[in-house]
């Protein structure tokens, strides 16, 4: 994948809350840690408290109303223009499971609405990249269709597990309620399922004797700060390469010389 290659990314960060990863990304773009800037922020919820960690860096917000868009209900979306035919878009979905094709075509056709103003908000910015930080929304073929190309792919997911263990919106809790001894951070190119995109990095932590949810979360926190930021470098650099395996599947390989040496350090970082 060759991205402006040994130049700054611009950055298009999409949150649902508190934004912690947001402003690990703010902190790092500031001191120059970080081969990005980070052009526009947008949220699916007015109060979500990122927001006024990304005003506050003076970086400009936009608020998508996913809740009204999730509310409508057929007769409105029929005379709504959709950028897209949905039974079309269906075929290559694997987010939405509703046996029931009409309902299925509806919650897609409200997700579309909201991706369309989405897009319309992230167009201007121009963004090379576009990384969900806690957005908890799930992403159609058609928004995606937007930024990648073949084996060029540009929406990012920090996921809280070590993926494919724990998709969803729990990856914390999923990990410490099944009794694992290490829990994860994954960070992923988007694919048009839930969590299943190809994997950039991966970094483990212990889970000791007296955790609770609350302090593997911390742990896990920090090292996603770590990795997400990393990921960005590596894309920035042009050091993510895309390839196939002979089942189709897409996987990455990074071609940073220094590659086990940071893998060793957030190891270390887990550890203490
Ligand atoms: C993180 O744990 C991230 O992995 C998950 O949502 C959480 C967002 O936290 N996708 P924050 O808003 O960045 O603090």
């Amino acid at each position: 994948m060759t991205l402006r290659q040994n130049n700054k990314l611009r950055l298009a960060v999409l949150i649902s809350g508190g934004g912690t990863n947001l402003q690990a990304l703010i902190d790092r773009a500031r001191d120059a840690r970080l081969a990005a800037e980070i052009v526009v922020v947008a949220s699916d919820r007015a109060d979500a408290l990122g927001l006024v960690r990304a005003q506050r860096a003076g970086i400009p917000v936009h608020v998508v109303d996913y809740r009204s868009c999730l509310q409508r209900d057929a007769a409105q979306l029929a005379s709504q223009e959709l950028p897209v035919d949905l039974r079309q878009l269906d075929r290559t979905q694997n987010i939405l499971r509703q046996q029931d094709s009409k309902k299925r075509l509806l919650h897609l056709g409200r997700l579309v609405l909201a991706e369309k103003d989405l897009l319309a908000v992230l167009r201007p910015y121009r963004p090379d990249l576009v990384c969900l930080a806690g957005f908890m929304r799930l992403m159609t073929p058609y928004f995606l269709s937007q930024f990648n190309r073949e084996q060029e792919l540009r929406v990012l997911n920090i996921h809280p597990a070590m993926l494919p263990a724990f998709p969803g919106q729990h990856g914390y809790e999923d990990t410490f309620n099944y009794g694992c001894k290490w829990g994860g951070v994954t960070v992923h190119f988007v694919d048009e399922g839930e969590d299943t995109g190809p994997i950039i990095a991966q970094a483990g932590y212990p889970i000791w004797p007296g955790d609770d949810v609350e302090t593997i979360r911390q742990r896990g926190l920090q090292l996603e700060y770590e990795v997400y930021a990393q990921c960005v470098n590596w894309l920035a650099a042009g050091q993510v390469h895309v390839a196939r395996r002979a089942s189709g599947r897409l996987y990455t390989v990074i071609t940073d010389p220094l590659y086990r040496t940071i893998v060793s350090q957030w190891l270390q970082q887990s550890l203490t």
